[in-house]
């Protein structure tokens, strides 16, 4: 297939792009790069050394004699570019990750809310509506989030997409599937929930066929592809902003750092590993849906934990000191979260689970480039509303007053 890879510099973007153009597939990243100038902006850096993306593509042609295309365009402001981009190319299928990723950015100023809209719910819109423009009738795989069903819960396991309901009429109740309802925690969230709307709008008029990816957090770094040359590392983020909770706790097992829980940690999230991921990519690449069919989802997680059972788990592994802190965030202190995951296991995924000698992986990376991390950027700080940003804990590691004894 001719694979579009939007965002394919990214943290899921890149690995996805090196699996799918080892399975024989002709692959183009489109990526503005813009993720690279959010790291300039907040002034910090991939734990792991990227090299640019022309460099990227250039080693994995060295190595495996396969190329993959790039193409620097920007989804949200280039529309007629992007119209272009596709007839020319005439991709049979679009992977979409070009969208601002990180819950704490999107939440760190009205600027950032600004931005974050504008860029995600532009680049999705503009992306339906060249597809339909240009008929190229190309499968459409979304990466997006568990986090859009919010954390609360009534205690039943969140189905894949949609939930029946009985609806009291006049006549008697009638039975329909809606979509599972969406309950944003920050303006990210809420990007993506919008992006379900759209999905479902153009399916429904247009016949797109689509598939949505609710993705639970990402953890790990390699895959089997990025582990064949150092210069195919993946991207690694530890700041407080776009590093996720268990890669956080792994760097910060590495360096010494303390284990930065947020509240009492009673926050149980979905999780997959970074192989798990590229790999239900494919998987969902070969079953797209036909035209006229509504949108295809997916819980895209293989298991589930409440965060201060994974700094504790973690700890015992490594030594580690747990910090509970104040939590920069507006959400439940605690939450259950059990999860449907049916499609995934039916189609062949075979999960891998934390146990696997995976973490310790993850410490090693850590280890050996804990040079280029900077300690001061460890912390959250972005705070949900100004009440919490007046709590926040700048200095887990009580450099301040040790410095000033
Ligand atoms: N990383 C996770 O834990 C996680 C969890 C759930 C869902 N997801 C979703 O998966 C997708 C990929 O996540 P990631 O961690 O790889 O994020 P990332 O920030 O590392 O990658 C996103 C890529 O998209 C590009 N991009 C952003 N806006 C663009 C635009 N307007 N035009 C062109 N390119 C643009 C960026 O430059 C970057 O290379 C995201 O949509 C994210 O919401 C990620």
């Amino acid at each position: 297939m001719r694979i579009a890879v939007l965002g394919g510099d990214g943290f899921v973007g890149w690995p996805t792009a090196l699996h799918l153009s080892n399975l024989g597939h002709d692959i183009h990243i489109v990526d503005n790069l813009s993720r690279r100038w959010i790291d300039t902006e907040l002034g910090v850096q991939s734990l792991t050394p990227m090299d640019s993306i022309q460099e990227r593509c250039r080693i994995w042609q060295e190595q495996t004699g396969r190329r993959i295309h790039f193409h620097l365009l920007n989804l949200a402001t280039e529309y007629e570019r992007l119209k272009a981009w596709l007839a020319e190319y005439r991709p049979d299928a679009v992977i979409h990750f070009a969208e601002q990723r990180a819950a704490p950015y999107s939440m760190k100023t009205d600027r950032h809310k600004v931005y974050t809209v504008d860029n995600n719910i532009n680049a999705t819109h503009n992306l339906l509506a060249a597809l339909v423009e240009t008929g190229i009738n190309a499968h459409l795989v979304h990466l997006g989030t568990m986090g859009v069903y919010g954390y609360s819960t009534v205690g039943a396991p969140i189905p894949e997409g949609y939930l029946d309901v009985s609806i009291d009429t006049p006549a008697g109740p009638r039975e329909q599937q809606i979509l599972y309802p969406t309950r944003p925690g920050s303006v990210y969230h809420m990007t993506k929930s919008l992006d379900q709307i759209m999905f479902q709008f153009y399916a429904q008029n247009d016949g797109l066929r689509i598939t949505d990816l609710h993705q639970g957090i990402v953890w790990g770094t390699h895959t089997d592809q990025t582990r064949r040359h150092e210069q195919l590392i993946n991207r690694f983020d530890y700041d407080g902003d776009y590093g996720t909770v268990l890669n956080r706790f792994l760097i910060q097992a590495a360096i010494g750092y303390p284990l930065t829980v947020h509240g009492t940690g009673g926050q149980t999230r979905a999780f997959i590993h970074i192989q798990d991921s590229v790999r239900c990519i494919e998987l969902a690449l070969n079953d797209a849906p036909q035209a006229g069919e509504r949108v295809r989802i997916f819980n895209q997680m293989t298991e589930t934990h409440r965060v201060r059972d994974l700094a504790e788990m973690i700890a015992r592994l490594t030594g580690a000191e747990v910090a509970y802190l104040p939590n920069p965030r507006k959400e439940a202190d605690e939450n259950e979260l059990v999860v449907k995951n049916d499609q995934f296991l039916a189609l062949g995924l075979e999960p891998i689970t934390l146990a696997e000698g995976l973490l310790s992986e993850v410490v090693e990376v850590a280890r050996k480039y804990a040079h280029r991390i900077d300690r001061s950027r460890v912390p959250a700080v972005s705070a949900w509303t100004r009440d919490l940003a007046r709590r926040i804990e700048h200095d887990p590691e009580g450099n301040r007053l040790r410095s000033v004894s």
